[in-house]
């Protein structure tokens, strides 16, 4: 144990890697792993932490558990294959056609891959009524219900105590951090905006400004990854929702040790009462490096919303948000669970015969045609 432990924390740029459950290392498996050159773990590679790619070799053969060789933790393997979409560059959004989606599977699986590679999508051409926006989600599975309802269609009027009701400005975060399982899509189609202006529409990538954050600062990319924390639904006196399990804010996928769900939302952050002191400043250190790169305007997507245009995004890596607006506005959308998103993208995508034959084939996942590839 101790051997990977102080190897853990020595290599600094990838202690994450063990500072958690991931390999169901316990005190009592450690005493089998056979140390590689004397020290436990074997580190090779770039030692700067622009150049972290680091390998180590754990030999777990013996145990019958698994054999880890040649993994990498390079900052472009944390988190899951991604595109990145740069507003700066002014290039096109992705985007498809509603009458396309609707009529043809090729087209739908263009739509959800997209959302896969870039985290979000545009849909064009989208008739102005809200039975039109739910069919269109429907295309991809049932519409999610929450507390807040199934498919929505409102003004900002506050029926919900929640922000999102609102006309002010909101800063950019995800979705239902309070639930243990946060919808993976959201859509929201704008129908009308009368007598007024504003309202502009932000998306920023989470992942995106993870990786950075772990270039510029392991330190604190780790700790937003292992600090976990409480979240809570409570502005309606009827529920008060919490996760099953205190959550991070970056969520580490135990077969892909890639980040693959962000949590970030600091109306719904509860407060920690039983963290250590020195952790809390680590973790407000690091949290604010990560709201710096996340409010950078670099890193901002703006766009306005018009009637017919629908936008959907991941909301796993995704952050969005709405600048203030005067006015009244009417919004419809609705959100997709992960599991039927997923189903749905992996049977489009490889066929419902190459889906059955992989199932639990999570060790593939990095080969492209293997259906684990996307999660
Ligand atoms: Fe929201």
């Amino acid at each position: 144990m101790p051997q990977v432990h102080s190897s853990g924390h020595k290599a600094k740029d990838c202690r994450h890697l063990f500072g958690r459950d991931r390999y169901q290392i316990s005190a009592g498996v450690m005493g089998m792993i056979a140390p590689i050159h004397g020290t436990g773990l074997r580190r090779t590679g770039g030692t700067s932490s622009q150049d972290r790619t680091h390998t180590y070799k754990i030999q777990l053969e013996k145990l019958g558990i698994v054999t880890i060789s040649d993994f990498f933790c390079a900052a472009n393997d944390i988190i899951r294959p991604f595109e990145v979409y740069d507003p700066l560059k002014g290039n096109a959004y992705p985007e498809v056609a509603f009458d396309d989606v609707m009529s043809k599977d090729t087209v739908v699986l263009k739509w959800l891959e997209n959302i896969w590679v870039w985290g979000f999508c545009f849909v064009k051409g989208v008739p102005v009524n809200p039975e039109s926006t739910k069919t269109l989600i429907e295309r991809i599975a049932f519409v999610r219900h929450t507390h807040y309802g199934g498919f929505w269609d409102f003004t900002a009027d506050l029926t919900f105590k929640d922000t999102a009701y609102t006309n002010e400005w909101l800063g950019a975060h995800t979705d239902n951090t309070y639930f243990t399982d946060p919808a993976r899509l959201q859509l929201f189609h704008l129908l009308s905006h009368t007598d007024g202006t504003g309202g502009a529409s932000l998306l920023v990538d989470g992942f995106a400004a993870a990786k950075e954050l772990a270039i510029q600062n392991p330190d604190f990319y780790d700790i937003l990854a292992t600090s976990r924390h409480p979240w809570h639904a409570s502005g309606n006196e009827d529920v008060c929702i919490q996760p099953s399990t205190l959550e991070p804010v970056f969520k580490i996928h135990p077969e892909t040790n890639a980040v693959y769900q962000v949590r970030w939302n600091n109306y719904d952050r509860a407060p920690k009462s039983d963290w250590h002191p020195l952790e809390q400043r680590k973790w407000y250190r690091a949290a604010q490096a990560y709201n710096k790169l996340l409010t950078r305007h670099t890193n901002e997507i703006w766009t306005q919303l018009e009637p017919g245009t629908a936008l959907i995004f991941d909301n796993w890596r995704m952050l969005h948000g709405r600048s203030e607006f005067t006015g009244k506005r009417r919004m419809c959308g609705g959100y997709v669970n992960n599991d039927d998103f997923i189903s749905r993208l992996r049977l489009l995508k490889f066929g419902r015969e190459k889906v059955l034959n992989n199932l639990g084939n999570t060790r593939g996942w990095k080969s492209s045609d293997n259906p684990y590839s996307i999660y």
